[in-house]
């Protein structure tokens, strides 16, 4: 703690500095004019006197300008890791907070991005990298141009483009725009298109799943952006198809909340579920949930989900598991809700 550091406002600091080194120079004066001391010798011991004063007392208060300027430096060379180190609690003082405040937040967003890169072209690297192969095979005339080999070929292709989509849906939610087109529809058919899809990208991987859609009443109908559930709806059924056992069975349930009038869809499978710790965890982007799982996602279904039910004024989220399990701490009940919402 430095001598003024308790003041909170530098003008205050200043009015205390001015009248300290005053007061020592007006008794230093008093006191050599009493010892009879020649007045030539009285000056600079006055003034020497001042100085040392000022500079005891104003020790500290401009080191936070010097540390943010250098920390400034740093960041334009992005290095955000240093701090401003100070107990003055005056404008200044304030000053180094808030700029450490932005130091952090900086720092943060920063590896963010970084993150962002590494991750997007790790992701695009695969299809591409697939696809490159497949063709050169083709133009070397190791593989004959059939059908089975463009097959593979369109595959991966449907792969970088899905994968575009999301990131372009990504890319509008750090825009902050937001284009919802509310429509009636009924939930019956829906759920069972989007099964029928399911199943068949469930069959592609040589998986045969057992399917169960329950909706109650059966003519229940939601308000909502269709496109736009149907992807978060098929984000669902995809995870849970890829996670459960070969054979397994994947419930899809639909109802009216008891609150408020909206829809709550849920969506179970027979799979190892999600961790507690993970619950929420999954939700970020890129992150494929307790590590890789070998499910072999991009991890940004789900950080889509939340962005479009929210968007609804909607939510959605892991909740507990009802059935007995043999590790209750984990769940693969998903469950969304959305509100009534006027079209
Ligand atoms: N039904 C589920 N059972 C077990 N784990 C799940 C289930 N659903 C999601 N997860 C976990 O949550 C993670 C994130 O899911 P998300 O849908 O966001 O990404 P992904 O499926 O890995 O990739 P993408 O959907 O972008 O192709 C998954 O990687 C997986 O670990
Ligand atoms: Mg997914």
């Amino acid at each position: 703690m430095r001598p003024l550091d308790r003041l909170r406002s530098f003008k205050v600091k200043l009015g205390v500095l001015v009248a300290v080194s005053v007061c020592v120079a007006v008794v230093l004066t008093w006191l050599s004019l009493a010892a009879d001391m020649h007045p030539l010798l009285t000056l600079p011991l006055v003034v020497i006197a001042a100085l040392v004063v000022t500079q005891i007392l104003a020790r500290g208060m401009t080191s936070p300008l010097r540390q943010m300027t250098s920390a400034a430096r740093a960041m334009a060379r992005g290095d955000y890791s240093q701090r401003i180190e100070t107990s003055s609690r005056d404008e200044v003082g304030e000053l180094a907070d808030a700029f450490t405040r932005m130091a952090t937040e900086l720092q943060t967003t920063d590896t963010v991005r970084r993150d962002l890169v590494a991750n997007v072209s790790h992701e695009l690297r695969t299809p591409v990298a697939g696809l490159r192969a497949q063709l050169e095979n083709i133009v070397d005339g190791v593989t004959e141009p059939d059908p089975a080999a463009l097959e593979v070929a369109l595959t991966e292709t449907e792969r970088l483009s899905d994968l575009v989509d999301d990131l372009l849906d990504l890319s509008r939610i750090d825009a902050g725009v937001i284009d919802i087109d509310l429509e009636e529809f009924a939930l019956t058919p829906f759920l069972h298109e989007a099964v029928d899809a399911a199943d068949m990208g469930a069959r592609a991987r040589g998986r045969d799943l057992r399917w169960a859609i329950e909706v109650e009443p059966a003519d229940l109908t939601a308000t909502a952006d269709a496109p736009r559930i149907r992807q978060v709806i098929a984000n669902l059924l995809d995870n849970a198809s890829r996670h459960s056992p070969p054979d397994g069975r994947v419930r899809v349930r639909a109802e009216r909340t008891t609150r408020d009038d909206g829809v709550l869809i849920q969506v179970r499978d027979e799979g190892p579920g999600i961790a507690r710790a993970d619950r929420e965890r999954v939700f970020e982007r890129f992150q494929h949930g307790g590590g890789s799982d070998g499910s072999g996602g991009t991890g940004l279904g789900l950080a889509i989900a939340r962005w479009a039910v929210e968007l609804h004024g909607g939510t959605i989220e892991v909740i507990d598991d009802p059935r007995p399990r043999t590790d209750p701490d984990r769940s693969s009940v998903i469950r969304l809700t959305l509100p009534d919402m006027p079209r």
